[in-house]
This record gives C-alpha cells, sequence and structure tokens, in this order.
C-alpha cells in the first residue's frame, strides 16, 4: 500500500517534469543561453525579468512589445545588432507556445465529410 503511494508519487514527479529543463539565472530567472546577459541588461531596468519570463511569441510579438516600449515606455534605440541578440533569445527561448496555436474548429465549422453515411430519418 505504502509502496503503491510512493511509487505514484515518484510517477507523477516524472510525469510533471520539464521536458526541457533549463538553468537560470538565479537573481533574474531568465534562462542562460546565447544573449542572456544583454537581455538582462537591457530588459530589467524598469520592470522585473519576470514581466519577461512569464511572457512568450514570435519574433514579431516581442518586436512588436519593443517598439512599443519604445515609442510609449521610453525604452531607449538599440542598434541593430543588440535588435537581433535580443530578438534571437526571446524568439527561442521565449517563443510562442504551442497552447497558443488557433483553437481546433468547432464541429460545426468542419467541412462536410463526404464519407459519412447520411443521418437516418427520425421516425415519424
Ligand atoms: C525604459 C523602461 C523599459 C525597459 C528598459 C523595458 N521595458 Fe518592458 N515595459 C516597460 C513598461 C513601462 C511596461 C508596462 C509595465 C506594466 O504594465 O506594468 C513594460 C511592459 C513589458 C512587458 C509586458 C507587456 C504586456 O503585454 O503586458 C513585457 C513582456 C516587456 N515589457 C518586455 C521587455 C523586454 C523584452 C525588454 C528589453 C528588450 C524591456 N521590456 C525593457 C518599460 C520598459
Amino acid at each position: 500500500m505504502a509502496h503503491s503511494i510512493t511509487l505514484g508519487l515518484v510517477m507523477l514527479g516524472l510525469l510533471s517534469a520539464p521536458v526541457h529543463a533549463a538553468e537560470t539565472d538565479p537573481a533574474s530567472g531568465l534562462i542562460i543561453a546565447e544573449g542572456w546577459e544583454t537581455v538582462r541588461n537591457n530588459c530589467t531596468a524598469c520592470h522585473s525579468a519576470k514581466l519577461v519570463t512569464q511572457n512568450s511569441g514570435s519574433r514579431q510579438h516581442w518586436l512588436s512589445l519593443i517598439r512599443w516600449m519604445q515609442d510609449k515606455q521610453g525604452l531607449w534605440p538599440f542598434d541593430p545588432k543588440t535588435e537581433t541578440v535580443i530578438l534571437d533569445y526571446l524568439s527561442s527561448e521565449y517563443g510562442a507556445k504551442a497552447e497558443t496555436r488557433r483553437p481546433a474548429l468547432l464541429a460545426e465549422q468542419l467541412p462536410d465529410n463526404p464519407l459519412r453515411k447520411p443521418a437516418a430519418k427520425p421516425a415519424q
């Protein structure tokens, strides 16, 4: 009995372990990968790095956030090389998640299935 509970907990632990356990910087929480220091140096002056690590999206998404902060929030301009490093890092380490893809179509939005047999007529 006690064994099966332990085994169950062990299995749960294994199942919920992240597939890709990335190393993170303890101070900022940023994933340590190429360009992370550039991101830390440029993206944590005004707000917590949590705002970065809790966000995710395509390169276009990140670029639009950067442009918005530059237009409205006083973010300084980046030289093209720095901007590329930042966007490479953000779009690969905090890229679009699978679950942010378009949700499945509802059944009534699907095209007719030509193989489906006509429904039996209800008895009158
Ligand atoms: C000059 C100040 C400043 C810097 C530097 C800055 N930001 Fe921001 N950022 C802001 C402000 C202000 C907000 C809005 C904060 C809020 O809503 O509390 C914000 C919000 C955000 C958000 C949340 C957007 C949303 O959808 O709510 C993200 C993500 C973000 N910043 C990422 C970054 C990244 C990545 C960098 C580095 C490239 C960066 N920030 C650098 C000022 C800055």
